[in-house]
């Protein structure tokens, strides 16, 4: 094998956050205006080098559409770590965050990294949830925060590579 890790990553979250967008943003460095909802699962892979050692993220974007719920549970099966993602400025999508931590515990492993994103930071004018609400609930649940945008690339990487550390570190 060519690398040091293999992490197992789920991108977990309601439909429309944002999920597909910052795999985009992460792995390929580009942003898509339009909304393509994704269908079922589809998965894209970067490899990073952290202290000398390479780790290949092998990156699994799920369908945040209730409809595919069924097929994403079979993805959770062998993941090393999850990123859950909220829209800032989507109230709903932070309220339902309890249920997504309902799958995470009824599908996922005993040792699983966990980070939580708040996307779509470069909408200030639109934004529902504060810093302190996404913190809150982050701390709450023992998890780093991160406020991103796939738009203009804040804190993407950031919130990447503090999972991959975690996931290391287990
Ligand atoms: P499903 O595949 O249905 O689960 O949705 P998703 O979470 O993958 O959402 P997707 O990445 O397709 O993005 C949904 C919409 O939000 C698209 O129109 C994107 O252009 C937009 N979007 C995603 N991220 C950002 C962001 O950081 N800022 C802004 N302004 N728009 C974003
Ligand atoms: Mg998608």
């Amino acid at each position: 094998v060519q690398y040091d890790h293999l992490a197992k990553i789920l991108l977990l979250g309601n439909s429309s956050v944002g999920k597909s967008c910052l795999l985009l943003r992460y792995t390929e460095n580009r942003f898509n205006e339009a909304f393509y909802s994704t269908i079922g699962v589809d998965f894209k892979v970067r490899t990073i080098v952290m202290r000398n050692k390479s780790i290949k993220m092998q990156i699994w974007d799920t369908a945040g559409q209730e409809k595919f719920r069924s097929i994403t549970s079979q993805y959770y099966r062998g993941a090393h770590g999850i990123m859950m993602i909220f829209d800032l400025t989507n109230k709903d999508s932070f309220n339902d965050l309890d249920a997504w931590i309902q799958e995470i515990e009824r599908y996922g492993g005993e040792k699983l990294a966990k980070v939580l994103i708040g996307n779509k930071c470069d909408l200030e004018d639109k934004r529902t949830i504060t810093f302190e609400e996404g913190k809150a609930y982050a701390d709450k649940l023992g998890m780093p925060y991160f406020e991103t945008s796939a738009k203009d690339a804040a804190n993407i990487d950031a919130g990447f590579v503090k999972l991959a550390e975690l996931i290391i570190a287990m």
